[in-house]
């Protein structure tokens, strides 16, 4: 099966006499898929998101995504199918209301009238916005403007959804929600997603995730093989999810678990079922 976006061997640097902020970076993934990237500031996450949708181009190596090489001639067939929501939602608003700005990105990729009429009311519902439509965007608060943000990316249900920080204004709960709602579209409608975020509670779910590191792909795996690496993690000034740590301290006191737990459901099932077994 053909990947969905490929990297092969890129490198890239934002001034041609500057530092190279990604360094040989080789990964491939695959439709449907759910890639998380982490990294601590600075080791490349936005860089590599924007070299996605063409928003940047490599110097070196190549970039594909659904077959197509990125360069200059192929980068609105690129942004077809990939949707970005960033960190500041603020550089991200073109309508003068809530409705027109879910809508103009419904518009541009050419979507009925009709459909967009029903996924306005739908994407503003997923994402707790229902009654907003004729607000102003930047009268809304931080975590409003990001759910509308994303509720812009879901109406136009690209095939490939990134989310760069995009929930950092968020309360925890809000949060879980908001990645809740992604996900049922994501699997309604086979989207791939990446998702580029500090909060690790947020990648326990992930089908693979990517540590980035100076530039550099330091890690590649599942999130239960990622936190395993408790050690790594901490080498390169990671942390791991809470559960994952407490989990290694009660291994340490002799607790021995068949498979680490990555969360809280997880924890406690397998202290029940140690519990139960003595
Ligand atoms: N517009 C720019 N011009 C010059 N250097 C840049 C620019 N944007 C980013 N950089 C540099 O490129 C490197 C990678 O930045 P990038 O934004 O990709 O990191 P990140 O992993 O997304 O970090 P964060 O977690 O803080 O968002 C950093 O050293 C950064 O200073
Ligand atoms: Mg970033």
């Amino acid at each position: 099966m053909a990947h969905f976006v490929e990297f092969r061997d890129v490198s890239f640097r934002y001034q041609s006499d500057g530092p190279w902020v990604l360094k040989n970076v080789n990964f491939t993934f695959n439709s449907n898929e759910w890639l998380a990237i982490i990294g601590h500031n600075g080791s490349g996450k936005s860089t590599v998101a924007k070299l996605i949708n063409g928003l940047l181009l490599p110097q070196e190596g190549d970039i594909l995504v659904d077959g197509i090489k990125v360069s200059p001639e192929t980068v609105w067939d690129v942004r077809e199918r990939v949707g970005m929501v960033f960190q500041n939602p603020d550089n991200q608003f073109v309508g003068t209301t809530v409705r027109d700005d879910v809508a103009f990105g419904m518009e541009n990729h050419g979507i009925p009238r009709e459909v967009m009429v029903e996924r306005l009311g739908e994407s503003l519902e997923a994402v707790g916005m229902e009654g907003y439509e004729t607000h102003e965007p930047h009268h809304l608060s931080g975590g409003q403007k990001q759910r509308v943000a994303i509720a812009g990316v879901l109406a136009v249900s690209p095939q490939l959804i990134i989310l760069d920080e995009a929930t950092v204004m968020l309360d925890p709960l809000g949060r879980k929600d908001i990645m809740e709602t992604i996900r049922e579209v994501q699997r309604e409608r086979n989207l791939s997603l990446i998702t580029i975020t500090h909060d690790l509670r947020e990648v326990t779910e992930a089908g693979r995730i990517l540590v980035m590191n100076e530039g550099e792909i330091y890690k590649e795996g599942t999130p239960r093989d990622i936190f395993a690496q408790l050690g790594e993690l901490h080498t390169i000034g990671l942390d791991a999810p809470f559960i994952t740590k407490l989990a290694a301290e009660l291994k340490t006191l002799g607790l021995d678990f068949h498979q680490e737990p990555l969360t809280q459901e997880e924890l406690l099932n397998a202290l029940w079922t140690l519990n139960s077994n003595t």
